[in-house]
């Protein structure tokens, strides 16, 4: 079963062909992170513009380097939400006209299930899942737009645990990347710059919300404003400073999804979302989890559209269905 995803949520013109939900037979990203960079976060309006300049190129080329036909394909899965208004309505339109054009079933696809299913995608890669994944599943989703703990009971089974109150996680090291003076975006850039820091030298505040599975994020990045903003940080110290919210956030996010996997019994942790790449937290979470962890590689790890086409696969197995009448879902939420 050859599936053909799309993927426009934010800022990241995306298509790939998946067979059975596992095998990537290509995927392709044009990511508009240079476009936004000088305004420090995405540009709504930029970005929906950018994506309908790349969207047919980038399926084109989905479709020439997996090397098959349009009547090889099983059905087509796009993602409606969540995200930007303008930005989904690209992939959501593409994707209607190219059902109706090739008579493809569609497949509606949530953003934050596809992250999910990274974690089913094929791959060598060390901390890759094994095929026969049993449930329950503690699931960590940590993006840019999302930080949730959720219990995977099956396919399409999902009980909410918690969340951020707040900043997601990645839009912390975003903001505090910019603090920082650091190069947008501000996940990968506070990583490198940890890498030579002493997290020793500043004491930052976790926001533990005991009792609850929730997050808050909000408070480490005012304190780090009021470190840089109230005194003059000298440029030494920002390794160190990085160094400090990295492990802050990263012990946050260990403690609570390694408490979550015990207390629901679950089999193993998937980490998923572009934060998922930050390697201090994959090191942690396997040292302290007592469970085996799983997570996508880099490249998955970030938004494509191999995900998406690999969550459109078990959808489709589900029996879901878009009508002519799909619209995208700015707000769409996992449960
Ligand atoms: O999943 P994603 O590509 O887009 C959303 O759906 O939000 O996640 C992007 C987020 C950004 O906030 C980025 O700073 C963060 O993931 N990120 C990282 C790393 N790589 C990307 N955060 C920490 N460490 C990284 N290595
Ligand atoms: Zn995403």
């Amino acid at each position: 079963m050859i599936i053909l995803g799309i993927e426009t949520s934010c800022d990241e013109t995306a298509a790939a062909v998946v067979a059975d939900g596992r095998r990537i037979l290509s995927n392709v990203v044009a990511s508009q992170v240079d476009l936004h960079a000088r305004y420090g976060g995405v540009f709504p309006e930029l970005a929906s513009r950018a994506h309908i300049e790349a969207i047919v190129p980038v399926i084109r080329e989905a479709m020439a380097q997996a090397r098959v036909a349009w009547e090889d394909l099983t059905a087509l899965a796009v993602t409606v939400g969540p995200g930007l208004v303008g930005s989904l309505l690209v992939g959501v339109n593409v994707a209607k006209g190219l059902a109706l054009g090739r008579g493809l079933p569609l497949v509606p696809v949530n953003h934050l299930e596809a992250h999910l299913y990274a974690n089913w995608l094929e791959s060598t890669d060390e901390g890759a899942a094994p095929p026969d994944l049993s449930f329950p599943l503690l699931v960590l989703i940590v993006s840019g737009g999302h930080t949730e703990l959720v219990l995977m009971r099956g396919h399409g089974d999902y009980l909410y645990l918690g969340g951020t109150l707040d900043d997601a996680a990645g839009e912390a090291f975003d903001k505090v990347g910019r603090l920082l003076g650091l190069p947008y975006p501000g996940g990968p850039s506070i990583e490198r710059a940890a890498q030579s820091g002493n997290p020793a030298h500043f004491r930052l505040p976790r926001a533990w919300l005991e009792g609850t599975y929730d997050f808050s994020f909000s408070g480490l990045k005012t304190a780090v404003a009021r470190l840089v903003q109230g005194q003059e940080i000298p440029p030494r110290f920002i390794p160190d400073l990085a160094a400090a919210f990295q492990e802050a956030v990263v012990d946050v996010l260990v403690t609570k999804t390694v408490a979550a996997a015990r207390d629901y019994g679950a089999t193993a942790i998937l980490l998923s979302g572009g934060v998922s790449a930050n390697r201090a937290l994959r090191a942690a979470m396997r040292e302290r989890s007592g469970v085996p962890v799983y997570y996508p590689p880099p490249i998955l790890c970030t938004d494509n559209a191999a995900m998406v086409a690999a969550c459109g696969y078990f959808r489709y197995q589900a029996g879901a269905r878009a009508g002519w009448d799909l619209d995208v879902s700015p707000d769409l939420r996992l449960i």
